[in-house]
């Protein structure tokens, strides 16, 4: 009977440790995840604009706005990177944001361009951090 209790305890105690694990690690990534999947919600709609012909400049710039917002929380998002190059990936994603917001394109041929060299910052850095 007690061992039989022991058992159950046991069981009891490391079903309650993984789902505490696993509850940790999913906050964990709760932040990342949240940051990237936004970025990609943005540079989705204005990948979207250009299919479907409507790239007004205030809805492009909005867009852009908070791209740039969310880049600056790609650091914080993840604070176990701590190495150069990732900086780097992440800086010149922001520098590339900036360009394009001092001359937010109004037609969609240089919204194209705009989401075209956007995106291959992203892939970048995805390339040697996914
Ligand atoms: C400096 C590096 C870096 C840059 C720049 C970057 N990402 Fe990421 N991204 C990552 C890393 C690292 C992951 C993996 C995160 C994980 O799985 O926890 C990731 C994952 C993702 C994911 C998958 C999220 C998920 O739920 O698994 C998407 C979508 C994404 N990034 C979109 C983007 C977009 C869009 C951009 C550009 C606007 C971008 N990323 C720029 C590093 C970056």
């Amino acid at each position: 009977m007690r061992i039989a209790i022991a058992i159950l305890l046991g069981l009891a105690i490391g079903v309650i440790g993984t789902a505490m694990t696993l509850n940790a690690l999913r906050q964990a990534s709760a932040f990342p995840r949240g940051v990237m999947a936004v970025m990609q919600h943005h540079l989705g709609s204005l990948r979207q604009a250009t299919r479907d012909g409507r790239c007004d400049a205030g809805d492009s710039q909005r867009r852009l706005q908070s791209l740039r917002m969310l880049a600056e929380d790609i650091a914080p998002a993840f604070p176990g990177i701590d190495d150069p190059v990732f900086r780097d990936y992440t800086v010149s994603l922001i520098r590339q944001i900036d360009v394009s917001l001092a001359a937010v394109p109004d037609d969609c041929s240089a919204l194209e361009a705009v989401v075209s060299d956007i995106g291959s910052r992203c892939s970048a850095c995805h390339r040697d951090y996914r």
